[in-house]
């Protein structure tokens, strides 16, 4: 009997697992695939690795090589702290057969006194005709298979969609990105989705929004509606970028937890509805990152450690990698005036940051939204170099409710992209003091 059987050894799962196991609790991690999952795997890792190395002329052979030196090093770096830490990995499938039992593939069966389901989530295919046809791929499929590709036409604008076009696109690809809604990666501050769409034009992307695919026809060809006239588009590969699903499918060989649309329904502990069975990650919605599924993680963990949660589990920051990146954390100015509470804006483009210049001189921004009575960060739009590391700070500052004054306490170097944060913090002090 152990303490702990963890199912999914991705992100999350392996968090888990080296919390628990260095806090003394005897854990078995089953992993049907590689340890590191869809993140290391076939996911952040391929793809930022891609993007750093992609661009005009670029050797495919030597990326591909290049993707999995890292990827390897990673994933044996985390089965190393995982032996160090003795947690049991189990390479197997397993399915869950009850509160506190496990069975792996090969019928062996596993006793814990708590469950942990970390299986993380797979690429959705569109209820559309057409999906299986040759030449149709799945991110999956796309980084399995690194090459350059005539005319990559892309379902889906979302984070996927975007940075994968952003690989090919740079290596001097034909590119095209159809996206149902009227833009691109919506849930980002619309301001940042404007700008990623002008850089993606510029490097050569064609861009529909508003554009839904009705069906992909032998070719491949994609068939779609763009301000009501039909198209229909050749290309070499179509890649399925639309959205991802819960891993859930054929776990439970007994009565499951409670599901909605195949996410499994969780409390603020992270306790399904069958208390000894404890999900986090993509299987239970939310944002389908990999740091929001390690932070949870190693808070199931501490629980069940007899500790309160060291690490905040909101808010959780998300990053585009472009050029330049786009980063953003907490409300927009748009969600915080939809949530009825008064906010105001401080905004800093970077044309005069003297780091911005030197790097290359492209356009960007940073915005600041705070609370119009209180002065605290409600949260920050980032379109900047190294905007995925300086959201960071603003994380901080969102997380412990720091104000605008706090925000402009620090003395921050000079020339650096950070400065941008000081400007912004003064704008928003300016816009502050007007609606006093
Ligand atoms: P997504 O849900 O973010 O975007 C899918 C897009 O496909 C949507 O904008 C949707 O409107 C569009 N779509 C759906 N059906 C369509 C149709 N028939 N025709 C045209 N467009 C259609 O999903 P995505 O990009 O696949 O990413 C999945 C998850 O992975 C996301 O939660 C994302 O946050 C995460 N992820 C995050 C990364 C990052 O933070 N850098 C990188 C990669 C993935």
């Amino acid at each position: 009997m152990h303490d702990l059987l963890i199912i999914g050894g991705g992100p999350g799962g392996c968090a888990a697992a080296l919390r628990a196991a260095k806090g003394g609790l005897s854990v078995a991690l089953f992993e049907a695939r590689q340890v590191g999952g869809t993140c290391l795997n076939r996911g952040c890792i391929p793809t930022k690795a891609l993007l750093h190395g992609a661009g005009p002329g670029c050797d495919w052979s030597a990326l591909a090589a290049e993707k999995e030196t890292v990827v390897a090093a990673l994933r044996s770096g985390m089965e190393k702290q995982l032996k160090a830490a003795k947690v049991e990995v189990v390479p197997a499938q397993a399915v869950i057969t009850g509160p506190h039992t496990v069975r792996t593939s090969d019928g062996v069966p596993w006793e814990g006194t708590s469950l942990l389901v970390a299986v993380g989530s797979y690429p959705a295919l569109l209820p559309l005709p057409g999906m299986d046809l040759p030449g149709v791929v799945t991110s999956d499929g796309l980084l399995e298979d690194i090459r350059p590709r005539d005319r990559l036409l892309i379902i889906g604008g979302g984070v996927i969609g975007v940075e994968l076009a952003w690989v090919w696109a740079s290596a001097g690809c034909r590119v095209t990105i159809v996206e149902a809604l009227d833009r691109l990666i919506a849930n980002l501050d619309r301001e940042l989705s404007q700008s990623l769409t002008m850089e993606l034009k510029r490097l050569g992307v064609t861009v529909y929004t508003g554009a839904s695919v009705a069906e992909i026809v032998p070719g491949p060809a994609v068939r779609f509606t763009h301000k009501e006239t039909e198209q229909v588009l050749a290309a070499d590969t179509v890649l399925v970028a639309a959205g991802r699903r819960p891993a859930t499918a054929n776990l439970f060989a007994c009565e499951a937890p409670v599901l909605t649309h195949g996410f499994l329904k969780v409390d603020q502990l992270f306790r399904t509805s069958i208390p000894s069975i404890y999900a986090i990650g993509d299987a239970i919605g939310g944002a389908m990152l990999a740091h929001k599924a390690e932070a949870e993680g190693e808070a199931v963990a501490d629980l069940l450690l007899g500790m309160v949660p060291r690490r905040g589990i909101s808010p959780i920051p998300s990053c585009v990698y472009t050029q330049p990146e786009l980063a953003q954390v907490g409300l927009t100015l748009d969600e915080a005036r939809a949530q009825g509470i008064p906010a105001v804006s401080g905004k800093c483009v970077l044309g005069g940051n003297g780091r911005t210049l030197i790097e290359g001189g492209k356009r960007g921004f940073v915005k600041l939204v705070f609370h119009r009575d209180s002065h605290t960060l409600l949260g920050a739009q980032l379109c900047c170099y190294r905007a995925s590391d300086l959201i960071s700070e603003l994380t901080l500052a969102v997380t412990l409710g720091l104000t605008a004054e706090h925000l402009l306490r620090p003395v921050r170097p000079h020339p650096t992209f950070a400065e941008a944060l000081t400007q912004a913090v003064e704008a928003g002090l300016e816009a502050l003091e007007k609606q006093a």
